[in-house]
C-alpha cells in the first residue's frame, strides 16, 4: 500500500518541532534550556547577540571559546563599549570579517550610551542598531525577547528547502523561504522554534547523509517524498573566485622580535595587525618579489601562503630576513615572537609569519 503523506502546511509543525527540541536539545553556553524559558526565564541579550555575530563567523564548538573569553574580560555591553578596540580586535583574532569586530564596539556603545545599557526589545529596534543586519535582529529578537520574529540561517534555510521542495536556487530563493519561516514561527515560544530550527538543521537535516528517520517532519518532508533531501537546497553554479597575489615581509631581530605593523583603519582587515605586505592585486606583474620590501635586508625566500577570502583567493610570497633592530621604518614595532597569540593578527598574517618562522604558532596549518 502506498505511504500516504502528509502535506507540509498540514502539519502541525511548530509543536512536533517544540516537543523534539524539548527532548533533543543542545546545551550551549548562551541558551537558556526548554524548561526554564517555559517558566518566563529568558537568556540575557548581551550574550544572545554576542554568540549571534560570533556564529556568523565560525562554527558552534569554535564559538564556545571565544564567548567564554569575551564574556570573561566583557561581563556586560557597557565594559564592551569601553573595551579599547585594540583589545577587541587581538580577542577576535581568528575569527575573520574584521568588520564585524569594529561593529561590535560601535554597536555596544549605542546600547551603552543610547539605550542606558539595555538592548531594544523588539525587530525594528534592534535593527536600528549600527551593524545588526536582519538575521542578528530577528534572532536577539526571538531568543532574547520572545518576539515572534522570523530567524533564517543556513541551518534553517536548508530545513525549509527540504520540507517544501523550493527548486528555486539560492540565494534567489531566500524572500520565499523566510516566508516560509515567518509562516511557520508560532507566536507562543518563537526563540525555542528560531533555535529548534537550527539545532535540526545541524544534527539532523545535515547537509550529507541527514538522520531523515530521526526527524520530526519526516512524515511531512516533499524533498523525502522525492527521495532526493540531499538535492536541496539548490545552489547557483558558483564562479571561480578571482586570485590576487603580493608578497609578505617577516623581519626577525637578534632580541626574537618580528617587525609588525597596523592596517589602515579602512577596508579589508582595516586595523588589524600585520607584517609588512605589498597591495594584493588581480595583476599578473604583480608585486610578489623583494623589490616591493619596506626596507632593504637579506630577504630569502620562505615559500607561498594561499588564503580564500569572500570575494578572492590570496597567494602570497613569504620573505624572512634577519635584520637589526634599527634597520626597520618607523611605522611599526618589534613584537617578541613570544607574545604573537595577544596580537590583533588576523589568520592570514599568522599564516605568513607560520610560512617563515614554523614554530611561531604551534596551531596554525600553513597553506601553500
Ligand atoms: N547558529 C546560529 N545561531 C545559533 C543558535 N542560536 N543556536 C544554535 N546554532 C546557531
Amino acid at each position: 500500500m502506498q505511504q500516504t503523506m502528509t502535506k507540509p502546511s498540514e502539519v502541525p509543525t511548530a509543536p512536533r518541532l517544540l516537543a523534539w527540541y524539548d527532548r533533543h536539545h543542545r546545551d550551549l553556553p548562551w541558551r537558556v534550556s526548554p524548561p526554564m524559558a517555559a517558566r518566563g526565564i529568558l537568556p540575557d541579550p548581551y550574550h544572545i547577540w554576542l554568540s549571534e555575530v560570533m556564529l556568523q563567523q565560525t562554527t558552534v564548538p569554535a564559538v564556545k571559546a571565544y564567548f567564554a573569553k569575551f564574556l570573561e574580560r566583557w561581563p556586560t555591553v557597557g565594559d564592551r563599549a569601553a573595551a579599547p578596540t585594540d583589545d577587541v580586535m587581538a580577542a577576535w583574532a581568528g575569527l575573520g570579517y574584521y568588520a564585524r569586530a569594529r561593529n561590535l564596539k560601535k554597536c555596544a556603545e549605542a546600547v551603552a550610551n543610547d539605550h542606558g545599557g539595555i538592548f531594544p526589545d523588539t525587530e525594528e529596534g534592534l535593527r536600528a542598531l549600527p551593524g545588526i543586519g536582519d538575521y542578528t535582529s530577528a534572532a536577539v529578537a526571538a531568543i532574547a525577547f520572545n518576539r515572534q520574529a522570523a530567524v533564517m540561517d543556513g541551518n534553517v534555510e536548508r530545513v525549509i528547502s527540504r520540507l517544501y521542495a523550493i527548486a528555486t536556487p539560492l540565494p534567489a530563493a531566500k524572500p520565499l523561504m523566510k516566508q516560509k519561516v515567518a509562516m511557520l514561527t508560532p507566536a507562543d515560544r518563537p526563540g525555542d522554534f528560531a533555535q529548534a530550527m537550527m539545532d535540526l538543521g545541524a544534527t539532523i537535516c545535515t547537509p550529507k547523509r541527514p538522520a531523515c528517520s530521526l526527524c520530526p517532519f519526516n512524515d511531512a518532508c516533499e524533498a523525502l517524498r522525492l527521495h532526493d533531501p540531499e538535492h536541496f537546497p539548490v545552489k547557483a553554479a558558483k564562479k571561480d573566485k578571482p586570485v590576487r597575489q603580493g608578497a609578505a615581509f617577516v623581519a626577525v631581530n637578534g632580541d626574537g622580535e618580528i617587525y609588525l605593523r597596523r592596517r589602515v583603519a579602512s577596508g579589508l582587515l582595516g586595523g588589524m595587525t600585520e607584517v609588512p605586505t605589498t597591495g594584493w592585486t588581480a595583476r599578473i606583474d604583480g608585486e610578489t618579489t623583494t623589490a616591493a620590501a619596506p626596507f632593504a635586508a637579506d630577504w630569502q625566500m620562505a615559500g607561498t601562503v594561499t588564503h580564500v577570502f569572500t570575494h578572492f583567493e590570496l597567494r602570497l610570497s613569504i620573505f624572512r630576513a634577519q635584520v637589526k633592530k634599527e634597520i626597520a621604518d618607523h611605522d611599526g614595532w618589534w613584537e617578541p615572537v613570544t607574545n604573537l597569540e595577544a596580537q590583533a593578527l588576523p589568520t592570514v598574517m599568522k599564516k605568513a609569519i607560520a610560512q617563515a618562522i614554523p614554530r611561531a604558532f604551534e596551531k596554525i596549518r600553513t597553506a601553500s
